[in-house]
């Protein structure tokens, strides 16, 4: 082999190195930045912190409508947003907080509000209905039970989680 041939001239040797020294050190300069710039969203949203809403002494077999504030974080925004949860005892040691925003349209559901359907969840938009543990009746609009917020009980308080999720059910 000819080494004359594959020799690299001075002026190929220099650019060379002033592109790759350039290149990284742009990159290093570049990349903190971007960052700093696109981190707000590209963080996953945490579940967040479990939120404060009754004392567990007072809470009853019938539902009870609370209301309680959560942090939002939307890109660089945070805001306070309500949430809404009918909370009661559900046998021995079950504690359900559902979400009153019902599974077929989003009409907010509420608590024995319709005479002809007593201890019911009941949703005005299109008569939907839901049992006393918030599972839709089949055969009423909504297909999916009420989502129930996570609850922890500690110290006497009860904690729900800032969302509800769904359920499985009927
Ligand atoms: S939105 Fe509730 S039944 Fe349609």
């Amino acid at each position: 082999m000819n080494p004359t041939k594959n020799s690299v001239s001075r002026r190929q040797f220099l650019n060379y190195t002033l592109t790759g020294v350039g290149g990284f050190m742009g990159a290093a300069m570049v990349a903190p930045m971007l960052g700093f710039a696109v981190d707000p969203l590209l963080q996953a949203e945490s579940g967040g912190d479990f939120i404060s809403v009754m004392s567990v002494d007072d809470i009853t077999e019938t539902p009870q409508k609370k209301e309680f504030q959560v942090d939002q974080k939307d890109g660089w925004y945070e805001t306070k947003v309500t949430r809404v949860a009918w909370i009661f005892r559900s046998g021995e040691d079950e504690i359900l907080a559902l979400s009153p925003v019902c599974t077929h349209l989003g009409c907010t559901v509420g608590w024995d509000s319709n005479p002809e359907y007593e201890n019911e969840f009941f949703c005005p938009c299109h008569n939907g209905r839901y049992d006393e543990k918030g599972v839709n009746i089949p055969g009423t609009p909504p297909t999916a039970p009420l989502p129930a917020y996570e609850t922890r009980v500690q110290d006497g308080t009860l904690f729900l989680s800032p969302r509800a999720q769904a359920r499985g059910g009927a």
